[in-house]
């Protein structure tokens, strides 16, 4: 038996990829471009061929990570952000439930519109961003087709790219280098996580009998700045040319949630070890390119 991760190529995925290395799971990516042998190749839009896929691979567990999760992307294509965040989410589920996989599904703090942290599962998503909109979808699409489907919201995430320009690691790197300036906001509080600690619960999750929604996040929240200079202090990167700003000095095209903190109680409850925002800092191994 083994685990299929769809989106393997992405900040996350690689991240999911590098602990099914470390702690040896059996595992196999889902892609729709690259060269990893034994990957599976199904286009995720084909439905006959996921099933085909699902039926002869028989896996334990589909962790779907694959979205669009670009909010710029959504803004720009609101109909094709809920193809993917929502549609096509929804027919991998229902294609699981009839074959009776356990079906993991990634959603987001930006569901919630950030006025009354912290939020609990149960407390009423109104998401502010077009991605935000497909994403809370793809929940609803997703436990509509599959009820034993377990949806994770995971908070902003961190450390290194692996390769790719994202999450807030790499943005503040990329901000500070060549003596530039990094403006973080300090009226936007995040639960901010690891993407590593984030891969290795959800690899976690992969194996549990969990279902429902269930936020994944650190056990606290920081503003944008604060985290900034946390990583920027464990980097090794100059703190002096981060700049505390308020959202409201930067013209934006969507409204941005101000406060997403996220309640894991449930998550402790099921014995994940979720670490505070800055413990998780300490365990970013970034350093200066
Ligand atoms: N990063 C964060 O801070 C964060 C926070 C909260 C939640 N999440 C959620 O976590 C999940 C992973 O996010 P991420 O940051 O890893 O995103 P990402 O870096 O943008 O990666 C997304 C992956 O999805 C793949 N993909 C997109 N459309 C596809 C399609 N139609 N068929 C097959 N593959 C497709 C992409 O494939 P290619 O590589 O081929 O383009 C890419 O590998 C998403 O559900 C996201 O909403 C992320």
């Amino acid at each position: 038996m083994e685990l299929l991760f769809t989106g393997a190529n992405g900040f996350l995925g690689r991240h999911v990829a590098a602990v099914v290395a470390e702690e040896g799971v059996r595992a196999v990516p889902w892609l729709r471009r690259g060269d990893a042998a034994g990957a599976e190749r199904a286009p995720l839009e084909d439905a006959a061929a996921v099933r085909r896929a699902l039926e002869r691979r028989r896996p334990s567990a589909v962790l779907h990570l694959a979205a669009r999760a670009d909010v710029g992307a959504c803004l720009a294509d609101p109909e094709g952000a809920l193809a993917v965040n929502a549609e096509l989410p929804a027919r991998l589920a229902a294609a699981c439930a009839e074959l009776g996989v356990r079906f993991v599904h990634l959603s987001t703090d930006m569901v919630f519109d950030g006025t009354r942290a912290p939020y609990a599962e149960s407390d009423l998503p109104r998401p502010l961003s077009t991605y935000g909109r497909s994403k809370r979808a793809g929940e609803e699409a997703v436990l509509a087709a599959h009820p034993a489907a377990l949806v994770v919201r995971l908070p902003l995430l961190f450390g290194d790219g692996l390769g790719l320009a994202r999450g807030a690691t790499e943005g503040l790197r990329r901000a500070l280098a060549n003596g530039g300036t990094a403006k973080l906001f300090r009226d936007e509080r995040r639960s901010a996580l690891h993407a590593r600690d984030a891969a290795r619960a959800l690899i976690t999750l992969s194996r549990a009998t969990c279902s429902g929604l269930l936020h994944v996040a650190a056990r606290d929240a920081l503003s944008r700045h604060e985290l900034g200079l946390a990583l920027a202090a464990r980097a090794g990167l100059e703190s002096g040319r981060i700049e505390a700003i308020a959202q409201a000095q930067v013209p934006s095209a969507e409204p941005r949630p101000s406060d997403l903190e996220l309640d894991v109680r449930r998550a402790l409850a099921l014995g994940l070890a979720l670490p505070s925002v800055r413990e998780g800092v300490e365990r970013d191994g970034a350093r200066p390119r």
